[in-house]
């Protein structure tokens, strides 16, 4: 009896072990953000290129341009992705004047972008040697586990009285998709469009963003939510805001 105990004590932590093992390598293959990856970027340039996103050429893009002042002295596309941003920018005559350069964690990302016609900075520590009107940071902000940091490095590349703008997945209609709190933090695994591309994401408060701005001495000058029409969404598919540096800092 005690031997036949045993025997499946031990059977059943093996099990165990095995599922949480297959669990994680399984998850692990699907859910890190690969943006270094190179195939990981290529089919993201694909679906990209894809009428799947309109939403995000027709109706999200034009909302975060929108929230840029006119006669901004110097934009920075941070997260620049493929640079189809600041390619839309750089057409922008009252918008481009003072330069647009743009950076991106991936160096795959950097060279598509550099290829589309950026002004790429390759190098992060060059990056820190120059200030702007305004810091775009277009769908980046819910790969950042520690945005405190992250968002004290980005502002200190502020101008008194310039712009960060932001465009978030609405935090709102996160935690009703995926059935979470909205007053907390926590990561969920989204399907990048329809092409197998799955990341890992945080869910995060709106109120925690603002705080955070809030705290480096910016103000929220402008909201904007942007819903996808197209596909009849009742919630707001992002979240837009321009959060301004005081002109005394
Ligand atoms: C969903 S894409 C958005 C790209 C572009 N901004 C757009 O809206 O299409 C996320 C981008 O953020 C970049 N990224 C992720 N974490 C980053 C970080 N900590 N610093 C800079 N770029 C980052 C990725 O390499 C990727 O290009």
């Amino acid at each position: 009896m005690v031997v036949h105990d045993r025997t499946r004590l031990i059977g059943g932590l093996a099990f165990t072990v095995v599922l949480c093992y297959n669990r994680e390598t399984m998850l692990g293959r699907l859910v890190e953000p690969q943006w270094i990856d190179k195939k990981f970027v290529e089919k993201y340039t694909i679906m990209e290129a894809s009428s799947e996103d309109v939403f995000e050429f027709k109706v999200n893009m034009p909302s975060v341009i929108r929230l840029i002042p006119d006669n901004t002295e110097g934009i920075l596309d941070y997260a620049c992705g493929t640079g189809y941003l600041t390619e839309a920018i750089n057409k922008i005559p009252q918008l481009c004047r003072g330069g647009v350069d743009s950076y991106d964690i991936s160096p795959v990302m950097r060279g598509i972008a550099h290829s589309n016609g950026a002004n790429v900075i390759e190098d992060e520590r060059q990056l820190f040697q120059k200030k702007y009107g305004a810091v775009i940071l277009k769908l980046v902000l819910q790969f950042i586990d520690d945005i405190d940091t992250s968002l004290a490095k980005i502002t200190g590349l502020i101008k008194p009285g310039g712009s960060v703008i932001i465009s978030i997945p609405n935090p709102d209609r996160t935690a009703q998709i995926y059935n979470g709190p909205y007053n907390k933090s926590w990561r969920y695994i989204n399907e990048v469009g329809d092409f197998g591309l799955y990341c890992t994401m945080i869910h995060r408060p709106f109120e925690d963003i603002h705080d955070n701005f809030a705290k480096k001495g910016f103000y929220m000058s402008a909201i904007q939510k942007v819903t996808d029409e197209a596909r009849g969404d009742i919630l707001p598919k992002r979240l837009n805001a321009r959060f301004t540096l005081s002109e005394q800092k």
